[in-house]
């Protein structure tokens, strides 16, 4: 407990809070791979969404983002991948300045970005998907299916199926298979797990970890907020377009107070939170 300047009495910042401060990102996100700083982005006029986002993602890392509904996760995705104007603040990729730069260019410079919705053309094929993945560099496209599939076994055993007539499971290997074609070195997975069966679900945190493993560095928003930790090296807690809480996954998984507000019921955990006197 500690004794503000009014005299009150509150609850000393966690290590999550404390990592969570503009000045301590700046410290850690020295020679990030992927890196925002103090991001002001929205969509309509005059109105912020992200109001000073800070996001690292070191080469090799799992990187989670979670936090409640709105607080602008995807949004942050967005203004990474250059699909809404960065109205301040800097996006940074290998040390190159790539603010305001276009998908399209992106996906050139090795970042691979799967959106929260309709991330599949369902009237093509499995094979059709893949080909659109590569257009940017068609000759690439026989090396790099065989690569996808040995992750996806499944899209090339169906490669002739329509992706309308997939599950949304299914779908979603597509959509990441898709990605994965320009051989990225980073992908921004928004929401992978969203409306998944716990069973598919979890077939989709563990393909993250082998994609991961073979060498591609990810961020994942998801809901599935508890999973993601486990799966991944550090989290971000977002609220309200800020940065609320930063960790590894293990200790915000053990820190009270985003058990409490972000992680819903403690049943099953051990955790304790502090409650006030009031
Ligand atoms: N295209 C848009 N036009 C205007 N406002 C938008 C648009 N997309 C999102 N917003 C607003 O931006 C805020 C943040 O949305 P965002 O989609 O980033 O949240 P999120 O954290 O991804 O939430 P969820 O968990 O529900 O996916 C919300 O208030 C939302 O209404
Ligand atoms: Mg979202």
């Amino acid at each position: 407990m500690t004794a503000s300047t009014d005299g009150s009495i509150g609850i000393a910042p966690s290590p999550a809070e404390l990592a969570a401060t503009p000045q301590r990102h700046r410290e850690l996100a020295q020679g990030a791979l992927l890196r925002a700083d103090d991001l002001v982005a929205g969509y309509l006029p005059g109105v912020n969404i992200l109001q000073g986002c800070n996001f690292y993602l070191r080469n090799g890392e799992i990187v989670g983002i979670i936090g409640p509904n709105g607080a602008g996760k995807s949004t942050l995705l967005k203004a990474m991948f250059g699909l809404i104007p960065v109205r301040a603040g800097t996006v940074t990729l290998r040390d190159a300045d790539i603010t305001g730069a276009k998908a399209h260019t992106l996906v050139t410079k090795g970042v691979g970005y799967v959106p929260q919705n309709n991330n599949v053309f369902a009237s093509l094929t499995i094979e059709e998907n893949m080909q659109m993945g590569v257009y940017l560099r068609p000759r690439t496209f026989t090396t790099r299916f065989d690569t996808v599939c040995s992750l996806f076994p499944l899209l090339g055993e169906r490669r002739k199926t329509k992706a309308a007539a997939l599950s949304g499971g299914e779908r979603q290997m597509v959509a990441m298979g898709r990605a994965l074609m320009m051989e990225p070195a980073v992908l921004l997975l928004d929401e992978p797990s969203a409306g998944l069966s716990p069973m598919f679900a979890d077939e989709v945190f563990v393909r993250c970890k082998k994609i991961n493993a073979a060498g591609v560095s990810i961020v994942m928003v998801e809901q599935n907020a508890r999973r993601c930790l486990q799966v991944c090296d550090r989290g971000y807690v977002l609220d309200q377009g800020r940065n609320a809480y930063t960790n590894t996954g293990p200790a915000l998984m053990k820190d009270p107070k985003v058990v409490e507000l972000y992680l819903g019921t403690l049943a099953g955990s051990r955790a304790v939170i502090p409650h006030s006197a009031g």
